[in-house]
């Protein structure tokens, strides 16, 4: 029984293989769709310009405050002006008391003077087709939001609209996407003088956005917009890349893939985020252990071994990816702290060594299969700049969960970047991959900053 668990294991785990042909393939078709969202809206990359053409250099200076503010309700807006206030308050008691208060009173009439006003940067992680940095609607949720009433309402507007009916001297100027965050962020701290290229996200969701020559973004050619610099060489992108290829044209799909996709909110949408980031390796791995559970052939966790009845095992979405990482990392003779993570988080007890391994094999293989993934994306934009021909170095800022702490994430997309042809590994040494530390924090503020900026210089 024991060597058919793990043989079972070994089948499912080649399911999940992601082959050198395969990421070749994979990474032509991203080229590809990148050139087609260039020039289109509505594409499978969405390609979505965000405003801002300039990148920070280190130089800036910038005095900021950070706060977090998570809901998931229509009226999120009037939560978070009520926040802002009460940061306000907070933070900058004098300047509340002396102006905000006595004009709230109505005690003062006339309007805030610009020096009394706050820029309010913030990074928003869902895409939002902008019409300039500080404006646009947003697209679609991702990552199991599910708030019908906000799609194509102008999530700027929204916020500015609660902050002045309190009467705040608040000016939201930037949005940015957690990914442009990430890009500025470590634009502003990266080593040297070499430019950073791409922004990417390895979390919860995944995403990247990259500096583009701006010629090639020939979608905003019509775009009388005067809300950017038009003579800009660049243009900084959020590629949207969790929706590439939902037509499943290239991309792996296994039987628990096609599982998942169905017990999402937004089956067919995010196909290839639903393959990568942290929400969903949980429930990956849960379908492939529940497979051989439900197997009688091979009965993973079979006698001795007991599975509690109200184990999550047993319920959707309730498998956290950190699981696959503490498994991944468990590289002890005994598996011991896998054998403990399946009897404190999954409920099953007395584990033989050989299940273990099963597990093990699974989550090692999927976990493997997202960042050989994530390194096609980046893989595929590094080669679109054309960068690895006129640089020694290029510069891809990174956060996330998955990043930051799956055992041998980075070293598999470094691998897998060695495998395509393109880069091969000449083109491999040249790629710097650096955390980007609260990237979309201090981002957003790069983001207000760049803004005003570039209205002086549009106004000037
Ligand atoms: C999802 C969002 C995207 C965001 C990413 C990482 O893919 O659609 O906008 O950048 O998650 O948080």
């Amino acid at each position: 029984m024991a060597s058919a668990v793990l043989d079972e294991a070994k089948r499912i785990a080649a399911g999940f293989e992601y082959p050198p042909e395969e990421l070749n393939k994979g990474v032509d078709e991203f080229i590809s769709e990148m050139d087609i969202g260039l020039t289109s809206d509505g594409a499978g990359l969405s390609q979505i310009p965000s405003y801002i053409t300039a990148m920070p250099d280190g130089t800036e200076k910038v005095r900021y405050l950070r706060f977090r503010l998570q809901e998931r309700r229509v009226d999120a807006n009037k939560i978070y002006a009520k926040q802002i206030e009460t940061f306000l308050r907070e933070h900058h008691s004098e300047q509340f008391s002396s102006h905000v208060e006595k004009r709230q009173s109505g005690e003062v009439k006339e309007a805030y003077t610009e020096e009394q006003v706050f820029d309010l940067g913030f990074t928003f992680s869902f895409p939002v087709t902008q019409h300039g940095i500080n404006r646009g609607e947003l697209y679609r949720w991702t990552k199991g939001f599910d708030i019908p009433e906000v799609v194509g309402k102008d999530i700027c507007k929204l916020l500015q609209t609660a902050i002045d009916e309190l009467k705040l001297p608040v000016r939201v100027s930037a949005l940015v996407n957690d990914t442009v965050g990430t890009l500025m962020a470590r634009s502003y701290s990266s080593p040297g003088k070499s430019k950073t290229l791409i922004g990417a996200i390895f979390g919860t969701g995944t995403n990247g956005a990259y500096v583009e020559k701006m010629p090639r973004v020939t979608k905003m050619d019509k775009c009388s917009s005067d809300a950017y610099n038009k003579s800009s060489p660049v243009m900084v992108i959020n590629a949207e890349w969790g929706s590439f290829d939902n037509a499943l044209k290239v991309l792996p799909n296994t039987e628990f893939d096609i599982q998942l996709d169905n017990e999402t909110v937004n089956p067919g949408i995010q196909m290839f985020e639903k393959r990568i980031s942290g929400m969903f390796l949980g429930e990956i791995l849960r379908l492939a252990i529940l497979s051989m559970v439900e197997n009688p052939s091979v009965s993973l966790f079979g006698s001795p071994a007991t599975i509690d009845k109200n184990s999550i095992l047993y319920q959707a979405w309730a498998i956290d990816s950190s699981i696959l990482s503490i498994v991944e990392a468990d590289n002890s003779d005994d598996l011991q702290t896998t054998k403990e993570q399946l009897k404190t988080e999954l409920n099953v007890t007395d584990v033989s060594i050989s299940d273990c391994r099963a597990v093990k094999v699974l989550a090692h293989s999927i976990g493997k299969r997202a960042a050989r993934l994530g390194a096609m994306a980046l893989g595929a934009i590094v080669i679109s700049s054309g960068r690895l021909a006129t640089e020694d170095v290029i510069d891809i800022g990174v956060d996330g969960s998955l990043i930051e702490h799956y055992p041998g994430f980075e070293a598999w997309i470094r691998e897998a970047f060695r495998e395509i042809r393109a880069i091969g590994p000449a083109g491999e040494k040249k790629i710097r991959i650096g955390i980007a530390k609260d990237g979309s924090g201090v981002g957003a503020a790069l983001g207000a900053l760049v803004a005003k900026k570039a209205s002086q210089t549009l106004q000037g």
